[in-house]
C-alpha cells in the first residue's frame, strides 16, 4: 500500500482515490456504486432529495464575483459583527475534490482565506500526502463565511444562514467529490446529527455529488 492509499485509508475516504485525469468521473461513479451499503437510517436519509436552500433576500447572483459581494456584504446573523473579513473559499474553480471545513479562524479572518491558520498547516500536509495541491484540481471553503468568536463551533442557526451561499458555490463549482471536514460540515451539507464514527467510511450524496466525511484538521491536531 503506497503512502496516498494509507492516507485515504486512514481519513475514511477510501475507495475514493481518484486519479486526477479526464475519466475521473466515470471512477467516481464507479467506486460510488461499489462502496458498502450505509446502515438503513443513514442510506434512507441520504436518498431523499434535499433542495439546495435559497440565497438570501437580494436575489440569485448571476456571477462568481456577485457571489462574493453578497457573501461581503452579508450581515444575515451576529457573525458579521465581529469579522474583519469574510472567508469567501479559495483554489480551482473548476475542481475535482472540494474540501469543506466549519468556518475561518483568527488568521483566516486576518488574511480572507480558508485554511491558512494552524489547520490549514496539517490540511496541506494532508493533501501532499494524498498528491493533492490547494490550487489545482482543489477548492476550499468552508460553512460559515465569518470567524465565529474566540473560534467557537458555529451553532446550527448560523451554518443555515451561511448554507445557501455555500450551496451556491458547490452548483456552480460542481466538484467531482466533497470532503466534509468534520461534524459541523458534515452536519450541515447531509442534514443530519449522525455521529461522526457513523457517517465516516460511507458515500453519501449532496445535490448528487458524492460526498465523503472526515476529520476536521483541528481534531488530529488534537489527538
Ligand atoms: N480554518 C478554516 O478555514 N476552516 C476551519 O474549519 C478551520 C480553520
Amino acid at each position: 500500500m503506497n503512502q496516498a492509499e494509507s492516507c485515504w485509508r486512514e481519513l475514511g475516504l477510501w475507495p475514493l482515490w481518484v486519479e486526477p485525469s479526464p475519466v475521473t468521473q466515470t471512477v467516481v461513479q464507479t467506486v460510488v456504486q461499489t462502496v458498502a451499503p450505509a446502515p438503513a437510517d443513514i442510506a434512507a436519509q441520504d436518498r431523499t432529495p434535499r433542495d439546495a436552500p435559497p440565497l438570501p433576500s437580494e436575489g440569485a447572483p448571476n456571477s462568481w464575483e456577485a457571489l462574493q459581494h453578497q457573501v461581503r456584504q452579508c450581515q444575515g446573523c451576529a457573525l458579521h459583527q465581529q469579522r474583519q473579513q469574510t472567508v469567501f473559499g479559495s483554489g480551482d474553480t473548476h475542481p475535482v475534490w472540494l474540501f469543506v471545513g466549519e468556518g475561518p479562524g483568527a488568521e483566516e479572518d486576518r488574511q480572507g482565506l480558508p485554511f491558512v491558520g494552524e489547520s490549514g498547516q496539517l490540511l496541506d500536509q494532508m493533501l501532499r500526502a494524498l498528491g493533492l495541491q490547494r490550487a489545482h484540481q482543489v477548492y476550499i471553503a468552508n460553512v460559515v463565511k465569518c470567524r465565529p468568536p474566540h473560534n467557537r463551533t458555529p451553532i446550527p442557526e448560523e451554518c443555515q444562514h451561511c448554507l445557501p451561499y455555500l450551496a451556491q458555490q458547490i452548483r456552480w463549482l460542481q466538484p467531482q467529490l466533497i470532503v466534509a471536514l468534520g461534524r459541523v460540515a458534515a452536519h450541515t451539507l447531509l442534514a443530519t446529527d449522525q455521529p461522526l464514527s457513523r457517517l465516516r467510511g460511507i458515500t453519501h450524496e449532496y445535490q448528487g455529488i458524492p460526498l465523503r466525511v472526515t476529520w476536521h484538521p483541528a481534531y488530529l491536531l488534537r489527538n
